[in-house]
Order: C-alpha cells, then structure tokens, then sequence
C-alpha cells in the first residue's frame, strides 16, 4: 500500500520535532517568559508565595484542589521533619457543572467541602484552608485572585472578572461552614511546595492532567510588570517569588502546528487560547488523533465503507483509551478495546486500521512529550542562563494525571530532556513524580500565611 504508507510517513515527518525546532522552541519560551515578567500580564503571574517551606512546619489544614476534572478535599496534618498525613475526599466535576453560573458550581464545591469537614475533630472556632485552583487567576495577594478565562472545557458565568475566594466565601457562607481560605494557589505552585516541604532542592514544578502548566521561581527584582506589586504587605527581604508561569497560554506564532492542531482549534470552545496546552493536555489529545483518524479513515478507506459513527462524535476518543492503545501490543485487544469504547465493530476493523491508528498515536504522544521537555528546559533556561551553569543536584516536581498515568508519556518527556541537556547535565537534574501535591501544597502554604498574618497582625 504505498499511498498509504507514504501519507503516514510525511504526517510522521510533520508532527515529530526535530532537535533544531526543539531549540528554536526553547528559546522563543524563554523570550515570552522575559515579556511575561516585564509586560505580559496573562503569563508568569506572581504567586505571592514568596518562600519555601522548610519542612518543620505544623498544623491542621483543610485543603482544596479544584482542577479540570476533578475536585478534592482534605484534612491535612503537617507533622514537620516533612511528614504529614492526609485524609482525602475525591469527587468528579459534573460535566453539565462546567458550564453553569458561579454561584451554582461553588454551591455545589460547599456541599463536598461540608460533606468532607462533617466529623472532623479539630477543636477551633474557625477551619483554615488553603486553595489549590487550577486555572488562571490573576493573583493580587495571598489570598485574593481575579479569575481570568477559563480553558478545560469550562465556561462559568459570574466567575471571570471576580475575586475566587470572595466567591467561595460566599458560597461557604451559603452552608454556614465555618471555614477561612487564608491562600489561593495555582497548582503548579501547591506542587513545587509540596516537594520543597521534603526536598529542598525543588526549583521547577510542572502539572500534565486535564491541562498544562509550569511554575518556577524569580527573584523579586526582576519582576518589572507595572502591575506588581500591589500588595503593600510584601517584605523586601523575601527576595524570591514563586511565579505561576500559564505557558499553556504563550501565544502561537512559534509552535509547530499541523492543520489538524488549526482544526482543533478552530473547532474548539475558545479558539486561540492556550494552545501549547492544546498539543499536550489531557482535554484535547485525544481529539487530535479523532480528528485525524476522520481524516485518514476518509480519505483512505479505513474502518470500512461507512465511517464508524464515533469518529464524527467531537470528544469521542479521551486520552485515557488512546493511552491504552498506545501501550497495547496485541491488535485482537485493540479491537475488543474499541468495540468497547466507541462501538466500532470488529468485523469492519483490519490489522492495517490498526496500524495507522497506533501510528497516529505514537506520533502525538511523543510530540507531546517533546514539547512538555522543551517547556520544562525553557524554564531551566531561563533560570540558569545555559545549561552548562547547572552546577548541583536539582529537581523538577510533577503532578498529573498524563504524567502518573501515561506511562510513554513521561518516559518520552524525560527522555528528550535527557537529551537535549545532555548526559552530564541531565544526571543532576531529578525528576520526581508527585501525588496530591495539590491539597499537600495548597495546606502548607495555608499553615505558611496564616502564621505570617498572625505575626503580621
Ligand atoms: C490552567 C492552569 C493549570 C493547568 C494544569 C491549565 O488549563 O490554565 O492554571 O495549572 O491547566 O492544571
């Protein structure tokens, strides 16, 4: 077949990254970073968390982590010497939840929050917690941030323009829960805190679930927005920030897209916005490859005469299923996988559909890999100046679902950025993966600002 054959080779050309596009990629993250730090105000935004923990902080704290998909709440017990204990609830974000007016959403995050606090044995008048919300908001203080648009499939009238934890007060409010929200953090940041309060040499902190993002840490000084600093109570002596960097957001005129990446968009909810997070979240990987597949399966006859129904349906195809796909070697499963999932009958499905389909796969999974290395060497980057200056042992936090779960993900992610810094330098540079780094951080830092506003005060 060698229409075929040759259609899927130049598709592999077009989509896998080559060491040079890498770099040109590296070094326009860092030029955006620089604009970010200096003028851009919907990137690198200042977290106002302004150390790191030191691992002997202790305390109760409840904690929240709102994301893309789901929502949790916990307990959490700091013990110090980096040890703690949590105790958490999960809950999934209704998909009709997503789209309906603040008020509703948040009525709804009260009711799991009272559900998890009901029994709770903390002897106090009033519960503190810190937030984990992770979407952009743009921070003014600790404990105040002014929602901005939302990506992840979500549209919530009353949300963007208004200050989160006002909203959330309220809505607490509502179910007359006792509770404080002494922080409000992306949780790119409640990620890189939650490593720190165990290893101190924690610099970088990515998220890859739903969505992606990165935080990473500046000095004070170099931050030039005109915007910052607002808060009067920020102590010059605190000579760093934890940025919340929003690269999903960085404008588009360097990434490589492919017409089905301009599809994607196009056909998407909010058309150009975050689109280095539409080639790597969890929200829309999958439907690149439908959105291919259709393509493909069209123009060269895959999956029989009649196009599978599936394949017309947006969203049909979710990256837990092409991440199954991906790490299946056995086409008979595949078949029953997508019988299963997207009621494609076996008997329409060959071998060579399967083929093409775990082409296009492979193809976007290490793309998306390739480009979560150079966001992560875009930050190094932008910290050391050369990767030559990278001197001791650092590490990169990780949290998220893609991450933890997509196993060819991170090991493509990790294997790139082995390459691209080298060997050398790339054994000083640990990867850890983190769990729950979203409620573990977002209490730490809690348990961080309410002694601070204690001693303030
Ligand atoms: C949001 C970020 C978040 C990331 C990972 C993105 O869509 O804009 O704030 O950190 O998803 O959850």
């Amino acid at each position: 077949m060698p229409t075929e054959r040759l259609k899927i080779e130049a598709f592999e050309q077009n989509i896998i990254q080559t060491c040079e596009s890498l770099s040109n990629i590296i070094s326009a993250f860092v030029a955006n970073y620089q604009n970010g730090l200096s003028k851009d105000e919907t990137i690198m935004i200042p977290s106002y968390v302004t150390c790191l923990p030191t691992g002997n902080e202790t305390g109760t704290f409840l904690a929240m982590d709102f994301g893309g998909t789901n929502l949790q709440v916990a307990v959490v017990r700091l013990l110090g010497n980096g040890n703690f204990e949590i105790k958490q609830n999960h809950f999934r974000i209704p998909e009709e939840s997503k789209t309906v007016a603040v008020e509703v959403l948040f009525d709804w995050v009260s009711r799991c929050v009272k559900k998890s606090v009901e029994g709770v044995d903390i002897i106090c008048d009033e519960l503190k917690m810190g937030v984990t919300f992770s979407f952009p908001v743009q921070q003014i203080a600790i404990d105040k941030g002014i929602a901005m648009k939302m990506g992840k499939g979500f549209t919530v009238p009353g949300l963007v323009g208004n200050d989160v934890v006002q909203l959330l007060n309220s809505a607490f409010d509502r179910q007359n829960l006792k509770i404080k929200i002494v922080a409000i953090v992306n949780d790119t940041i409640s990620t890189l805190v939650a490593q720190a309060y165990t290893d101190p040499k924690s610099v970088i902190a990515a998220v890859f679930a739903t969505g992606t993002n990165a935080a990473c840490i500046v000095p004070i000084s170099s931050i030039k927005k005109t915007t910052f600093p607002r808060a009067t109570s920020l102590n010059l002596e605190e000579d760093i920030m934890l940025i919340n960097t929003e690269w999903g957001l960085i404008k588009n005129d360097f990434l490589p897209f492919t017409k089905y990446d301009l599809l994607l968009d196009e056909k998407s909810d909010k058309p150009k916005f975050q689109p280095y997070e539409k080639m790597i979240g969890g929200y829309y990987l999958g439907e690149l490859v439908r959105l291919t597949l259709l393509d493909f399966a069209e123009n060269l006859g895959l999956f029989g005469d009649v196009l599978p129904s599936a394949f017309m349906e947006k969203n049909s195809i979710n990256t837990e299923l092409i991440s199954k796909i991906d790490g299946e070697a056995n086409f008979a499963k595949i078949i029953e996988l997508l019988n299963e999932k997207l009621s494609i009958n076996p008997s329409i499905t060959s071998h060579f559909d399967i083929q093409i389909l775990k082409s296009i796969i492979r193809c976007y999974t290490i793309r998306a890999s390739q480009l979560a290395a150079a966001g992560l060497a875009s930050l190094l980057k932008l910290r050391y100046g050369d990767f030559s200056k990278i001197e001791t042992d650092i590490t990169i936090a990780i949290d998220g679902s893609i991450y933890h779960k997509y196993q060819q993900f991170s090991q493509g992610m990790k294997d790139t950025l082995k390459l691209i810094l080298g060997e050398k330098i790339s054994t000083l540079v640990k990867i850890v993966g983190v769990q729950d780094g979203g409620c573990l951080g977002a209490a730490i830092i809690a348990m961080m600002y309410s002694k601070k506003s204690e001693r303030l005060g």
